[in-house]
């Protein structure tokens, strides 16, 4: 199977390791398994169900059901949906060969070909729903596309299908019934899980978290969470009302219990984080505070959408600037075809000098390919962020860091254009920004954020950096007498 087909199906398939993490931490264990329902409303070859099969093979024997007996409840609560035909044959075979291994045979498998999307008639009926549904944004899926938006928890953004699988899932449990998923962690904090992280916390559903952060168990790319979720009425009882938040030992291949947290401690202006209670206080004041410095900016570098056109050691005579690389600390220049106050100089009066005007015709075609705003003309940069401010004083900052060294903070005169990461604009010198931001704390911040990249790598927005720079200046000693600069703000920037 290529990569493209599995990425247009969702199919990464889980390593039999988090499929026991998953059942553990589910309670999918033990003879109270017995008759109860479970089902993996997507489930592939059957990683999930093989172990499903296993442990309920092994507690019936020793509870003393006969052969027949087994045989005929496998038939009746374990189940199984599987889009692809393919898929589910490989399912049934392998669920087969387990139960044989027990002596069990003769089961009328109930894991059928079919699309979870449409599928009723498990509803309200599951004591246990577990798996590891598709990831694929909805854009990605057209033919669907009617079905899913639906579903309530797929009205904010775009949209992933594992989203709409959270709904399914919690439609399927009957009123005690408990989810156990691994999905990608963007649940956390993209604006599409909005109304499933406001679900969840209303309801109060989340039994358990395991934050795998950067370790990733499949070949995706993307970044995943267990959750566990139990639909329960029963709020008198306060240990239901605690999440178990666990983090991930690659190593021993388990999760590790961190500490019990509530919604307060995790769900944090929309969105959620996990981490030991004290770090979420300090997050939240971070999050929330009201402060804002209009003295203090930060921004996003030049988008030229084509920088082997604009940047490089260009001797054209005129038009060109100098520029730094956020990413890497690195000068060299650019040619800037605008002027002082960011108009674009016109395309005929640029083409006056030979050596720009042969430039942009080897590099025509690739220019007008751009995928351009409206309106915007095919010579210039592809976005006009930054362009601006060129000619004011601001610091270049790499955003996607392991250690705060990897800021790589340069002071960019006025007249140097910053490209490839973020800039800070302020009349605070150097010393002042390094202070705040080559330290634990910050790195703590930018961790705790969750924006994972490959290497172990964290990444940050302007706006995160934006709302720790203005966190740290209130805090400062000297904040009163600085206070008229700053003003208070009923909002929080969320
Ligand atoms: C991430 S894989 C997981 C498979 C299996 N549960 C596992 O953990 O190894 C997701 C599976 O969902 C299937 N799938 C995608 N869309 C589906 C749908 N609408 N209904 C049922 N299955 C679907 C894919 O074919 C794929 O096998």
């Amino acid at each position: 199977m290529g990569i493209t087909e599995e990425k247009a199906k969702g199919r990464f398939y889980t390593p039999e390791h988090i499929v026991r993490n998953i059942l553990d931490l589910s309670g999918y264990r033990g003879p109270e398994i017995l008759r109860k329902h479970v089902i993996d409303n997507s489930c592939g070859d059957g990683a999930f169900l093989k172990e499903i099969v296993k442990r309920y093979c092994s507690e019936a024997v020793k509870a003393g059901y006969t052969n027949a007996e087994i045989a005929s409840d496998l038939s009746q609560y374990v189940h199984g949906i599987e889009i692809d035909e393919e898929e589910k044959n490989k399912a049934v075979v392998h669920v087969t060969e387990i139960a044989c291994g027990f002596g069990v045979d003769q089961v009328r498998w109930d894991v059928k070909q079919g699309n979870t999307l449409t599928e009723t008639r498990f509803d309200g009926k599951m004591d246990f729903v577990l798996g590891n549904p598709p990831y694929v944004r909805v854009h990605n899926l057209a033919e669907t596309y009617d079905i899913i938006k639906r579903f309530k928890f797929s009205q904010n953004g775009m949209t992933d299908v594992f989203i709409v699988f959270y709904e399914i899932g919690l439609n399927m449990l009957n009123e005690r019934g408990i989810l156990g998923y691994i999905t990608p962690s963007s649940l956390f904090n993209s604006k599409a899980a909005y109304e499933l992280r406001r679900h969840l916390v209303n309801k109060n559903l989340i039994r358990a978290v395991v934050d795998l952060k950067h370790y990733q168990p499949f070949e995706a790319t993307t970044y995943t969470t267990i959750m566990i979720l139990e639909k329960t009425t029963d709020r008198q009882n306060v240990s239901v009302n605690t999440v178990g938040y666990y983090e991930y030992d690659p190593l021993k291949l388990a999760e590790k219990f961190v500490c019990p947290l509530t919604c307060d401690d995790f769900y944090i202006c929309g969105d959620f984080y996990f981490a030991s209670k004290k770090a979420l206080n300090r997050l939240n004041r971070i999050l929330n505070c009201r402060i804002r410095y209009p003295g203090i900016d930060v921004k996003n570098g030049f988008a030229t959408l084509l920088d082997s056109f604009f940047i490089g050691e260009w001797s054209f005579g005129e038009y060109v600037i100098p520029v730094v690389k956020a990413s890497t600390g690195k000068s060299s220049k650019c040619l800037f075809p605008y002027d002082r106050s960011g108009k674009l100089i016109p395309y005929s009066k640029l083409k006056k000098n030979q050596l720009i005007s042969d430039h942009y015709r080897d590099y025509e075609t690739k220019l007008k390919v751009r995928s351009l705003a409206n309106g915007d003309e095919w010579y210039g940069f592809g976005r006009t962020q930054g362009i601006l401010d060129v000619y004011k004083k601001k610091y270049s900052i790499c955003p996607i860091i392991k250690t705060p060294k990897d800021l790589k903070i340069m002071l960019c005169d006025k007249g140097t254009g910053v490209y490839g990461g973020l800039y800070i604009l302020t009349d605070y010198g150097k010393e002042t920004i390094e202070e705040i931001l080559l330290t634990e704390d910050f790195m703590e911040y930018i961790s705790l954020l969750g924006k994972y990249k490959s290497g172990g790598y964290f990444t940050f927005s302007s706006k995160d950096l934006k709302r720790y720079i203005w966190y740290k200046l209130s805090e400062r000693k000297n904040f009163k007498d600085e206070q008229l600069r700053f003003f208070e703000c009923s909002e929080s920037i969320v």
